[in-house]
């Protein structure tokens, strides 16, 4: 079916979560500005935000130390000229949004800041205790709607269009009719891709779509070997795994196992406030040891006190006849938080000239190789104002051009791809591809789970040349290829580093420090191909160069 040619805009955005939305916000003076959105508007991993956003604000505390808590809670792994970044503009972004009318949660005029694993300050904002994302995406989105800005909602873009002045447009899905869009530049805010594993704290939606294009396009991904588990998740009898607020260790709450027993502390000595990754390990093995399940304990912070500060955890749970007030809520881990990403500068500029990307989709380096709590609202607010100063200063001239012609697109498509794809085996693949991270990519790696995904993901790869036009179809796609990445960059790392843990090589090799994983694609002259390149080798990979 031949697309709808829809002309040029200055800016695509892709996706409207707190990164495309503060992004459209801050670009639309500039030029048009169109949002392009998955579902409806707003859809993505921010709604689910509960903990809130770190920013060293006040005198007791500064963004030096704030740096310090991300660098160390990120296995000495992160970038410090991107860390300094965002610990210093936090503060700026904090004022921003309360001048925008955003209300912090506050007592007789005083911010309630609270505190998180890790962080060696109370300097979480959060709004209407435990509903931050979602209290922010309403003020972004009242915002935006003020502003000249044109959204596509429901519209699942599939490609990345490029010509010689680099990122020129997208081609996306909307209602079973292909639409080419073009523009002077694209920013991609497509989040991450929790939903490649079976159990997940992130939104269904979030499968990875923005990593598999960039890197079709000619961009770089890194560090895809460190995927986050949160520690504490409810798996209610039916439906989504359910986060619990890592805000609720914060204000006291204990991990307990089945005879009440505290037990974080004999992980690590910061004890229920230590990092993600040692929690949630120390939970699945106090689970082996006593088979039975873990809890968190919240009861000795008392009844009001739940209700008033984690309403949307009391209500959930309440939902299926949980009282958090007086019961224990049994936890396990889930996947929730990519680290790594696509490889961007400062102001979020990738490989590909004029394509952006800002928020969980990007590799800034400030999150290393396990990301502090809270951190993450916070990153795609500081680096989406950041690439909007970026965007919105490419000269006219130097802005994605020489429109696309339509008949060359497609004939070039056609090309590179068969005309009908294989619909059962790839609708059929995603559950087996979840399950296979799951069990053999997931919290505990070792050689020969990685290589047996490897292989297994391997005998799928003929479906990346199929062709299709259903969104499901070509999230599916886009699972495989970013999942076949993870599984061989958590193979070649043969060291244990943040959030990656290896049974195999349980100690982190000083060797690898700084060293990452990167993922470049071979452009060929014929379009796609099947398969993934790349040279296992690990590079000293830094915002964008080497
Ligand atoms: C949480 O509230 O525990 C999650 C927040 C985060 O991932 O930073």
């Amino acid at each position: 079916m031949n697309p709808e040619d829809l002309g040029r805009t200055d800016f695509i955005i892709i996706g409207s979560g707190i990164a495309g939305l503060y992004t459209a916000l801050h670009l639309a003076d500039a030029g048009r500005v169109t949002v392009i959105s998955k579902l409806d508007l707003c859809a993505g991993n921010t709604r689910f935000a509960q903990g809130g956003v770190a920013a060293a604000f006040y005198e007791n505390d500064s963004p030096e130390l704030h740096l310090e808590d991300t660098w160390r809670a990120g296995g000495a792994f992160g970038d410090r000229a991107a860390i300094g970044v965002m610990v210093r503009e936090a503060p700026e972004v904090i004022a921003d949004l309360i001048k925008r009318g955003v209300k912090f949660d506050s007592r007789n005029g005083a911010v309630l800041l609270s505190r998180e694993g890790f962080h060696s300050r109370n300097r979480i904002w959060h709004i209407g205790g435990d509903a931050t994302g979602k209290e922010l995406l309403k003020v972004l989105l009242r915002d935006s709607k003020k502003k000249k800005i044109h959204f596509y909602e429901n519209s699942f873009v599939e490609h990345l269009l490029t010509g010689e002045s680099g990122c020129c447009g997208v081609s996306f899905i909307k209602g079973g009719k292909r639409f080419l869009l073009q523009a002077g530049a694209v920013i991609l805010a497509s989040g991450g891709c929790s939903q490649i594993y079976c159990y997940s704290t992130g939104a269904n939606e979030s499968t990875g779509d923005g990593l598999a294009m960039a890197y079709r396009a000619g961009a770089v991904l890194r560090d895809l070997e460190f995927f986050q588990f949160h520690p504490t998740v409810f798996f209610p009898p039916r439906g989504d795994p359910f986060l619990i607020t890592e805000a609720v260790r914060g204000e006291g709450a204990y991990l307990v196992n089945h005879d009440g027993e505290r037990f974080a502390e004999k992980y690590h000595p910061l004890g229920e406030l230590g990092p993600r990754d040692v929690l949630a390990r120390a939970i699945l093995m106090e689970r082996e040891r006593t088979r039975l399940p873990v809890y968190l304990d919240l009861r000795h912070l008392g009844a009001a006190f739940i209700r008033e500060r984690f309403p949307t955890v009391y209500h959930r749970c309440l939902e299926w006849g949980l009282d958090i007030t007086r019961e224990r809520i049994p936890v396990s881990p889930a996947a929730h938080y990519l680290i790594g990403g696509i490889v961007t500068d400062l102001e979020g500029r990738t490989a590909v000239r004029n394509l952006f990307a800002v928020g969980e989709v990007a590799s800034t380096g400030v999150h290393g190789a396990n990301r502090l709590a809270s951190n993450s609202l916070l990153e795609g607010l500081v680096f989406g104002r950041r690439v909007a100063c970026a965007a919105a200063a490419i000269r006219t001239i130097d802005r994605g051009g020489g429109r696309i012609k339509v008949k060359e697109y497609l004939a070039e498509r056609n090309r590179s791809e068969t005309a009908a794809g294989n619909d059962s085996a790839c609708r059929a693949v995603r559950p087996l591809l979840q399950k296979l991270l799951w069990e053999k990519v997931g919290l505990l790696r070792s050689s020969f789970g990685l290589e047996e995904a490897v292989a297994r993901f391997e005998q799928w790869l003929p479906l990346l040349n199929c062709r299709f036009m259903e969104r499901e179809l070509c999230e599916n796609q886009n699972m495989l290829l970013i999942g076949l990445m993870m599984a061989r960059a958590a193979a070649a790392r043969r060291e244990s580093r943040g959030c990656h843990f290896r049974d195999d090589f349980p100690e982190s090799d000083p060797r690898l420090q700084g060293r990452h994983l990167v993922f470049k694609k071979q452009l060929q002259e014929t379009g796609d191909m099947p398969g993934l390149d790349w040279d296992g080798i690990f590079h000293d990979y830094r915002n964008g160069g080497e």
